[in-house]
């Protein structure tokens, strides 16, 4: 299936709520055995904490099929200081569309250095995309909030080998 235009944008604060009810459909639909709108309060204040600390959150716009108008698709947290992406979240009617991708180029590109990040062992859509993308297993560890076993991960993107030459 083709891929709709993806348009990039930085965050502001109108689009909090709609980036919260996104967060909460995408891993409800991930992780269905855990409750993610009661975890809704968390994700505001962890935001907050991330922006207030300097954090850029990047934004994916893109219609749905059989819509008009674009919606928020997905978003992405960099930290350009260390490269550690927090959140990467694409809403479900966009997955396998290229937003994670676009998302994932940009946050890399923002960095300017390698990427890292920790996904959720049983998370297999989430491992596999990495994968695909050129991620490798750095090493193992355990989410803070379920206490589920994790994967850490590092992407040293081919772009940034050569921008350097
Ligand atoms: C993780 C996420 C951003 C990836 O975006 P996406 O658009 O779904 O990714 P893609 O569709 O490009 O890639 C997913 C891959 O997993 C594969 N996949 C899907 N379900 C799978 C399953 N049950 N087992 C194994 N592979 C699976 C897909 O086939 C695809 O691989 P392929 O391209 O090699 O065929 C998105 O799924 C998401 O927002 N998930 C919920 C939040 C999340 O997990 N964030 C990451 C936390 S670190």
């Amino acid at each position: 299936m083709a891929a709709n235009p993806i348009e990039l944008r930085p965050y502001t604060p109108e689009h909090l709520p709609e980036l919260t009810d996104l967060w909460v459909e995408s891993w409800r639909q991930a992780m269905p055995e855990i409750d993610f709108e009661e975890r809704r309060g968390w994700l505001i204040g962890h935001l907050g904490a991330l922006i207030e600390a300097g954090t850029l959150i990047e934004l994916a716009f893109a219609e749905p099929d059989g819509a008009s108008e674009t919606t928020l698709a997905g978003f992405v947290t960099i930290d350009c200081s260390n490269g550690q992406v927090d959140q990467l979240v694409v809403h479900p009617r966009h997955w396998g569309r290229g937003v994670a991708e676009a998302l994932i180029y940009s946050a890399a590109a923002h960095a300017g250095r390698p990427i890292t990040l920790e996904v959720n062992r049983e998370n297999v859509r989430a491992v596999r995309f990495y994968g695909r993308i050129g991620f490798n297993v750095t090493g193992q560890g355990e989410n803070p909030l379920s206490g589920r076993p994790t994967l850490q991960m590092e992407w040293r993107p081919g772009f940034l080998l050569m921008e350097r030459d």
